[in-house]
């Protein structure tokens, strides 16, 4: 048996509720983990209230760390006692144990701690395919500006590094004074507060008029205009989230006169479809990480059994970097 945190119905963060389940052995094809620390994403927020919808009741929580206890048929890049992270496509990691499927779960590198690595699994793989593979058709050179939206929070404090050591100049929004602190301190080239100011025409002044290559926008429906409006033309707008809620249809041939603008929705699922490419960009990112170029901001920690406070902070814009749950 293990405790985790379980839903039985959409809703609020009263929703969640303690709970023990059994875990059982794993199957061919996957592990079983015992937790150290998970993370908490903005997606577990989506789930729980069912604007993403799975079948319940629901285990949530997608990103975790902690040591592989078991291992089922078929596995060979795991065995028992390893140490362990994961960003999952199946929600589950809000518990002490789990049973999941091996495919998406990395060994994780000596040097970094656990609760670094719950931290940094879903949020980091993110800001690496967004980054590196969500590409404006020109591509992206140093020196470029890209613009990205809610730049101080768990993926954001990532993204602002990683494009630091991309050579491009990340032009951040954020909630507040503090917030455009901290992601200047962690790579941004200019901040703007998109509470007081109006982030379209302070991206035209940056940039001498010229717009952004790309906008990373994970705001959703307050934002989706005003980012298009900050695309030079051929730019991309990589919507990736909807945290002030989902973008409402739009009508496609605005497109055109804004300057041939590209729009795509973009989710880390269909990158980490295949152990080899989820691998591949596990390394990529614990390189960054080792290296120093990006460093881990956890800006909050509640033990699991409080979770519903943490998706209350999330919620009201009052967390900053990763936050970490401990089981
Ligand atoms: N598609 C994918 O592959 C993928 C993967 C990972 C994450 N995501 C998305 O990326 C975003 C960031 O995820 P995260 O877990 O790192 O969360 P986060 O950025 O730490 O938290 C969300 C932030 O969004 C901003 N925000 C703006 N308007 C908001 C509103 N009305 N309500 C709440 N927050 C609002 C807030 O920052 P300010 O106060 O600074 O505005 C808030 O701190 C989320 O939208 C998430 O769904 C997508």
């Amino acid at each position: 048996m293990a405790r985790a945190i379980q839903i039985s119905a959409f809703g609020g963060p009263e929703v969640l509720q303690g709970v023990d389940l059994p875990v059982g052995e794993p199957g061919p094809g996957q592990v079983r983990i015992r937790h150290h620390a998970c993370g908490l994403n903005y997606i577990d927020v989506y789930q729980r209230t069912g604007l993403y919808q799975n079948p319940l009741p629901l285990v949530l929580g997608m990103e975790g760390a902690g040591i592989v206890e078991a291992v089922g048929e078929g596995v060979a890049h795991l065995q028992p006692g390893d140490r362990a992270a994961y960003a999952a496509a199946t929600p589950g990691a809000y518990s002490e144990a789990r049973v999941m499927p091996a495919a998406q779960v990395v060994q994780l590198p000596d040097g970094i701690d656990f609760e670094t690595g719950a931290a940094m699994m879903l949020k980091g793989l993110t800001a690496q395919y967004l980054l590196k593979r969500t590409l404006p058709v020109e591509g992206l050179q140093p020196g470029d500006w890209v613009l990205w939206h809610a730049a101080a929070g768990g993926v954001g404090l990532i993204a602002c590094q990683w494009a630091r050591a991309l050579g491009l100049r990340l032009i951040g929004t954020a909630g507040g004074e503090a917030k455009c602190r901290l992601a200047l301190e962690h790579g941004a080239a200019a901040m703007i507060d998109y509470t007081r100011e109006d982030f379209v025409a302070r991206v035209r002044d940056i940039t001498g008029g010229r717009g952004v290559k790309v906008v990373y926008d994970s705001v959703g429906r307050d934002t989706f205009e005003g980012s298009l409006a900050c695309l030079r033309p051929f730019g991309l707008l990589a919507s990736f989230g909807n945290s002030s809620g989902p973008v409402p249809p739009f009508a496609i041939g605005s497109l055109g006169p804004k300057g041939s603008l590209y729009v795509t929705r973009a989710t880390l699922f269909t990158h980490i479809a295949t152990r080899e490419r989820t691998q591949e960009m596990a390394d990529e990112l614990f390189d960054v990480v080792a290296s120093g170029e990006v460093k881990i901001f956890i800006g909050q920690h509640w033990p699991l059994q409080d979770v519903a406070q943490a998706h209350r902070a999330l919620e009201a814009r009052r967390t900053t970097g990763s936050t970490v749950l401990l089981p």
